[in-house]
């Protein structure tokens, strides 16, 4: 963390702080339906609160593409917000284009206030990094606090420009993230397992290439481990596979083996002839899949293999589902890696990683989500860290 500065280094006392929180969070019937982004902003929050600091929270809410549109209103994640801070919070609304108004709501607000802005794209600057607005927003504050990782991998005003603009600093959660994940492949315990899984190879190229120089292990799971088989040569039958993409799996595997990265694919898989919970299943192995059939879920053999590599490694880095984790019982695979990765981690044999929308879904259904070293709840940031990509809003911090 010597490049950053943090919440340490300044003087919150009396001060205006700007703090770009993640409030993307899901909501449904105007309810927050997972408040977890929200819980990881509380610490940050209070300690520029109980200085007598305003927390002004800026943040972007779905994809309203540049214009005022109150579907998309951060009024509606306000009351989540007061409920995890136990406190009051104030909503400032505004379009962007004129903040005197916001401006004097922050100014009358007392000391020790948590307010939270409009929404960041409502204006079409935003997304565009535009220098303009980003002087606008910080003229509503002393000091910038990002403590959005998961909207890092944007270069927005409000998440780069802004950045470049005031004293900035890293919140708390921001922190504990890129701790965690230079602990993950910064600066590792080694050996380093990876596991990624997922449907498709098409969309985790970048990252397969960028992890086959960084681990010693690479576990492919989920339907995108049928691209690879498929790829030596095995039937896969009906499973969902990417064909076109044999010469590349081919590719990767070789480049795997110059770099000296041991690619474990599945032996065996739980192979079902409709995609349905409870579909009636069976074992085969990988080189007589079923020419009918569909495979859903690791098997047993391969989670045994897999388990046996987990217990080489000093550190593990996770992305993906091993199977059709949302429906019973194909989450088997999933369920039972993620409960010895807890289990390795709270013995002190392993540091564990994971992070993106399903794997902390299947890590949840698991009962293990609280039971890694660390876990990310973020989505397109966790997996351009992963694919070893700079992320403007972290990179426009270290100038800070
Ligand atoms: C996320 O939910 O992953 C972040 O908030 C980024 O959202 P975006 O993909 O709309 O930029």
């Amino acid at each position: 963390m010597a490049n950053f500065k943090t919440l340490d280094d300044f003087d919150l006392a009396g001060k205006r702080v700007l703090l770009r929180a993640d409030l993307n969070v899901p909501v449904e019937n105007g309810k927050v339906t997972d408040a977890t982004r929200i819980e990881r902003l509380i610490p940050t929050i209070r300690e520029i609160t109980k200085v007598g600091g305003k927390a002004i929270l800026l943040s972007h809410f779905g994809r309203p593409k540049g214009k005022v549109d109150k579907a998309f209103t951060l009024e509606t994640v306000v009351p989540a917000v007061a409920d995890q801070l136990g406190h009051p919070v104030g909503f400032i609304d505004t379009d962007w284009t004129d903040v005197e108004q916001a401006r004097k709501a922050i100014d009358s607000a007392p000391e020790g206030s948590t307010l939270v802005l409009e929404n960041t794209r409502f204006h079409p600057g935003e997304e565009e990094n535009d220098l303009e607005l980003a002087k606008r927003m910080a003229s509503l504050g002393d000091i910038y606090v990002n403590d959005a990782f998961s909207a890092a991998h944007r270069a927005h005003a409000s998440t780069e420009a802004i950045a470049r603009l005031l004293p900035a600093a890293a919140g708390r959660a921001m922190q504990a993230e890129l701790e965690a994940l230079e602990k993950g492949l910064g600066q590792p315990k080694r050996p380093v397992i990876a596991i990624v899984g997922g449907a498709k190879v098409s969309s985790k190229i970048e990252l397969l290439e960028n992890l086959i120089h960084k681990v010693e292990a690479l576990v492919i799971g989920g339907a995108m481990a049928n691209t690879f088989v498929h790829a030596l040569g095995l039937g896969v039958g009906k499973s969902l596979c990417e064909k076109d993409l044999a010469d590349l799996a081919n590719t990767i595997m070789a480049k795997a083996e110059a770099a000296r990265c041991a690619i474990i694919l599945p032996i065996d898989g739980t192979v079902a002839w409709h995609f349905e919970a409870d579909a009636p299943h069976r074992t085969y192995g990988m080189d007589a899949i079923d020419p009918d059939g569909m495979i859903l879920d690791v098997g047993p053999g391969s989670i045994e293999r897999i388990k046996g590599a987990i217990d080489e490694a000093g550190t593990l880095v996770w992305n993906g589902p091993l199977g059709a984790f949302e429906m019973n019982p194909f989450d088997h695979g999933t369920t039972e890696i993620a409960r010895y990765v807890a289990a390795r981690t709270k013995a002190g044999k392993l540091v564990s990683v994971a992070g993106g929308g399903d794997t902390v879904a299947a890590l949840a259904k698991a009962g293990v989500k609280d039971n890694l070293t660390y876990v990310s709840t973020a989505g397109g940031a966790f997996l351009e860290w992963m694919e070893g990509k700079p992320l403007p809003g972290v990179e426009a911090l270290k100038q800070g």
